[in-house]
């Protein structure tokens, strides 16, 4: 009677992971929210697809737009991906019949997260996207909630796994970046369209949420200066360990005399540092503030277990009545965080 009711859209690696978390752990789950989590309906592009988990107890929407809609549901999960087209119009429509969102769709609030905060904000309704940010880490949380009594001064960061893993094997096995790339593609780390991971754009996507969050300020995507790894060669990496470095995609926001400065960039890094140590597909974050200093968060940046966990806590939090919004500041304070808010000319 009181359970909080789901509708998924998107049962691919994430929603599928999703559906197997609420499976497998409805007790545990009920027990540390004190409500039901039922999913009452989902919705993917391909009905007879086998995705290894059952679904026929739920209602089939084919149209993410009609699921979101929908009256028997609380929250609207949206795990199709992309910036535009199904995934934003459904999130929309799900703020404007009264649904609290639950995404993981770095890429769409990258680019509309601004506004689509401003609808939740305005119809009192919540939007969480713990997973949209290095995977199975939760450093959303950690910047809205446990650090929220630290002046953050730097957030910086390796936040895409494919690149991480393309520049450690790199490293590793001595091959050059077009070998490693393909390595990747075969593995099925790449993007749908790699250039995103490659490129840097979806590391970048990722900062500019972070930078939001961290400094109180619009997400501001085209406002990231991109550079991606395509360019990096063999030499650039054995100079690096000649000099004691290793060769990273390091995202790092902070404030300067010019403002909010945000960068995606491969970057020399000391090898025995934190970020200098990190191997493979796992992603790193660094926060800096006032109060804390330094925190390192370290872990999964990717996969379906991790980043299902993600969007649990944000369901689980949902559940317990925590809907506060967690995307920058309100809205009347967004529109003020010019640098002038921010003591910068
Ligand atoms: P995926 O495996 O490609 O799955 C996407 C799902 O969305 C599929 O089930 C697909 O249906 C469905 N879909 C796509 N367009 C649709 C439409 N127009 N109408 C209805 N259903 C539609 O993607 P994923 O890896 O799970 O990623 C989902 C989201 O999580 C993305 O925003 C991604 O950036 C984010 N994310 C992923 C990871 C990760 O490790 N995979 C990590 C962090 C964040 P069909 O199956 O029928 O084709
Ligand atoms: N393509 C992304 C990565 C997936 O490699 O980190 C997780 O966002």
């Amino acid at each position: 009677t009181n359970a909080l009711r789901l509708g998924i859209a998107g049962l691919g690696t994430v929603g599928v992971g999703v559906v197997r978390i609420l499976r497998k752990q409805a007790a545990l789950l009920e027990a540390r929210t004190g409500r039901r989590i039922e999913i009452v309906a989902v919705s993917a592009r391909d009905a007879a697809k086998d995705r290894g988990v059952p679904l026929s107890a739920y209602a089939w929407e084919t149209d993410p737009v009609a699921l979101a809609k929908r009256d028997d549901i609380d929250v609207f999960v949206e795990l199709m991906g992309g910036a535009e087209g199904a995934a934003k119009d459904a999130v929309e429509a799900a703020l404007r019949s009264g649904k609290d969102v639950v995404t993981a769709n770095k890429a769409m609030l990258a680019h509309h997260g601004q506004a689509l905060a401003e609808l939740a904000e305005a119809a009192g309704l919540s939007i969480r996207y713990e997973a949209a940010v290095a995977g199975g880490i939760p450093v959303i949380k950690a910047l809205a909630e446990g650090l929220a009594g630290n002046e953050i001064t730097r957030v910086m960061g390796v936040m895409n796994g494919t690149c991480n893993y393309i520049l450690t094997r790199m490293e590793a096995t001595g091959q050059g970046y077009n070998a490693l790339f393909q390595e990747a593609s075969d593995l099925g780390y790449l993007e749908a369209d790699p250039n995103l991971d490659v490129g840097g754009i979806d590391a970048g996507h990722k900062l500019a949420i972070l930078a939001s969050l961290a400094f109180g300020t619009q997400v501001n995507f085209d406002g990231v200066e991109l550079e991606g790894i395509q360019r990096i060669t063999l030499e650039d990496i054995r100079q690096a360990a000649d000099m004691g470095y290793r060769i990273k995609l390091l995202g790092v926001a902070q404030r300067s005399p010019r403002g909010l400065v945000q960068r995606m960039q491969p970057c020399l890094v000391p090898a025995h540092s934190p970020l200098g140590q990190l191997e493979g597909g796992t992603n790193m974050v660094v926060i800096e503030g006032d109060a804390i200093e330094q925190l390192v968060l370290r872990g999964p940046g990717a996969g379906e277990g991790p980043t299902a966990s993600a969007v649990l806590g944000d369901i689980c939090d949902l559940a317990r009545g925590c809907r506060l919004p967690v995307f920058g500041q309100p809205a009347a304070t967004l529109e003020a965080a010019t640098p002038a808010q921010t003591g910068l000319p």
